[in-house]
C-alpha cells in the first residue's frame, strides 16, 4: 500500500475510534461545551471503566504481587527547587516555531516544510525553546517565591519522598516505588486524540539497584514490561523497544529503550525504560546507608515509564474491529474479557413482560451484579440492537432471559466475537463467567 494510502486508511480508522469512544460513553473533548480546550479529554463510565481495569491490572503486577515496592501517591502541585534541581526549569523545553502571518506555533521537530507555515503559507520564526511546564502560584502572595509547577511527570513526587520511605519502611536494595497519577505538559501541538495531551496520567516505577548492578535491572524489567503489555491484550505485533540514541535522550537518562506502537497514525512511543543513574538522588542530596556495612552509597534508578492514557488508545486500537454479515457491517472491541468494561450485559427478551424482567433482575442481573460489578441490564431496543451497542462497548457475553428460562432456568449466552449462541443454566453462569475471565 503506497504511505499516502496507508495515511488516508489509518486517519479513517482513527476517526471511528473516537467516534465510537464519544458515541459509547468512552471518552469526550474536554470543555466541549464551550468549544473544547486542546489537549484535554474527559473520561465517561464506560473509558473510565477500562482505565481502572489498566491500572488494577498494572498495580497487581508492578506493586502488590513484589515485596520490594512501595506505594507513594505525592501532591501534584511541588516547590519550584525541585523543578530547579532536576534542571526541568531549564531544559524541559521543546522547539517551537511562529508564523509571521497566522501566529500559529508548531513544534520545529515536528514539520516537514521548516520555513513556510503549513496552514497559511506565512514565514515561520527561527526555532526557540519552548518551556512545557504549567507555572501557578501558590497563596495568596504575588512574589516570585510563591511560584510552583504542575508535575511534568510523577517521577520527582516519587524522588522527594524517598527519604520517607527509607525511613518508614527500611527497605534493603534493591527495592522500588510506584506511583500512578497525573502530570501535565504545555505542549505546544497537542494531537492524535489521547495520544499527545496537555494532561494525562502516568504509571511509573522508580526502582532503586547498586550501580554495578543497573544492567542487570534494565533487562529484567524491559522483560516485565512486555509481558504486561501482552497480558492486558495489546496486539504485540504491532510493538516494538527501540534503543534510543545518547543525543534523543532525556537530559537526565544514561539509557532509554522505547516501546513503539504501531497507531493508525504511525509507529510512535507507548512507553519508556531509563536508566536514570544516580541523577535524580545526587540532585536532590538524598543518599541511602547500606546496612551491610554502615556505608553512604547513592543507588542508580531504572525508571519503567508508562502512559495510562497511550495504554488506553493501544489497547482500543488493538481491539477494534469490523466484520460484515448480510451487507451489513459491525464494529466492535474485542477486550479481552478481564479488561472490558462491562463483563456481560443482562437483558429480559421483551421488556413489557414484568415475569421476565422480574425473572432476569432477581435471578440473573443482581447476583452477577453481586459477584462482578461490571455488569450491565441492557432492555432498551429490541435484541439486535441491544447486541450491536454492548458489541461497540466490547461486552464479551450477552445473557438473555426469555419465556423458556422460566421453565427450564437457562439463558442464551451470546459471543462478542463470533456471535455464537449457547443456552447456560443459570446455577452454573457465574462459574461460567468465571472460567472466561482471562
Ligand atoms: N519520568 C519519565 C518520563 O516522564 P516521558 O517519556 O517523558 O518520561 C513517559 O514520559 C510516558 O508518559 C511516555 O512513554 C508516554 O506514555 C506518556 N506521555 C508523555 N507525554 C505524554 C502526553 N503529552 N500525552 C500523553 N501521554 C504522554
Amino acid at each position: 500500500m503506497s504511505k499516502e494510502n496507508e495515511k488516508k486508511e489509518g486517519s479513517e480508522l482513527m476517526e471511528k475510534i473516537v467516534s465510537l469512544c464519544k458515541r459509547r460513553g468512552f471518552i469526550f473533548p474536554g470543555s466541549e461545551i464551550y468549544g473544547g480546550l486542546a489537549g484535554t479529554w474527559d473520561w465517561g463510565h464506560f473509558g473510565l471503566a477500562l482505565k481502572n481495569n489498566v491500572k488494577a491490572s498494572w498495580w497487581k503486577k508492578f506493586v502488590d504481587s513484589r515485596r520490594d515496592m512501595y506505594g507513594i501517591d505525592a501532591a501534584i502541585l511541588m516547590r519550584q527547587e525541585v523543578w530547579q534541581a532536576t534542571g526541568h526549569a531549564e531544559h524541559f523545553a521543546d522547539p517551537m516555531v511562529e508564523c509571521d502571518k497566522c501566529h500559529k506555533r508548531f513544534r520545529a521537530d515536528q514539520i516537514e516544510d521548516k520555513v513556510k507555515c503549513a496552514d497559511c503559507g506565512g514565514k515561520l520564526s527561527e526555532a526557540r525553546q519552548f518551556n512545557m511546564m504549567f507555572q501557578t502560584k501558590v497563596g495568596a502572595s504575588e512574589d516570585s517565591s510563591s511560584i510552583s509547577y504542575l508535575r511534568p511527570e510523577t517521577a520527582q513526587g516519587v524522588f522527594v519522598n524517598f527519604k520517607n520511605t527509607v525511613d518508614a519502611f527500611h527497605p534493603k536494595l534493591p527495592f522500588g516505588m510506584a506511583q500512578i497519577g497525573k502530570a501535565f505538559r504545555n505542549e505546544i501541538t497537542p494531537r492524535d486524540f489521547i495520544f499527545r495531551q496537555r494532561e494525562f496520567e502516568q504509571m511509573e516505577i522508580e526502582y532503586f539497584v547498586r550501580p554495578e548492578d543497573w544492567e542487570r535491572y534494565f533487562e529484567f524489567f524491559k522483560d516485565e514490561m512486555f509481558e504486561w503489555i501482552e497480558e492486558i491484550g495489546i496486539d504485540m505485533t504491532k510493538v516494538h523497544d527501540i534503543e534510543i540514541a545518547a543525543e534523543d535522550r532525556a537530559h537526565y537518562s544514561s539509557r532509554t529503550v522505547d516501546f513503539e506502537f504501531e497507531y493508525p497514525f504511525g509507529q510512535k512511543e507507548l512507553f519508556g525504560l531509563a536508566y536514570r543513574s544516580d541523577f535524580d538522588l545526587k540532585t536532590h542530596k538524598l543518599d541511602y546507608i547500606d546496612e551491610e556495612n554502615s556505608k553512604k552509597i547513592i543507588p542508580h534508578v531504572i525508571e519503567p515509564s508508562f502512559g495510562l492514557d497511550r495504554a488506553v488508545l493501544a489497547l482500543l486500537t488493538s481491539a477494534y474491529a469490523e466484520d460484515e454479515k448480510d451487507g451489513e457491517v459491525r464494529s466492535y472491541l474485542k477486550f479481552k474479557p478481564s479488561m472490558a468494561p462491562v463483563i456481560c450485559a443482562v437483558s429480559p427478551l421483551l421488556k413489557n413482560k414484568p415475569e421476565l424482567v422480574e425473572y432476569a433482575n432477581t435471578k440473573v442481573f443482581a447476583p452477577l451484579k453481586a459477584e462482578f460489578g461490571r455488569v450491565a441490564w441492557d432492555d432498551n431496543g429490541n435484541i439486535g440492537k441491544r447486541y450491536r451497542r454492548q458489541d461497540e462497548i466490547g461486552t464479551p457475553f450477552c445473557i438473555v432471559v426469555d419465556f423458556e428460562t422460566l421453565t427450564d432456568n437457562e439463558v442464551t449466552v451470546r459471543d462478542r466475537d463470533t456471535g455464537a449462541q449457547e443456552r447456560v443454566k443459570v446455577e452454573a453462569l457465574k462459574d461460567y463467567i468465571k472460567n472466561r475471565l482471562v
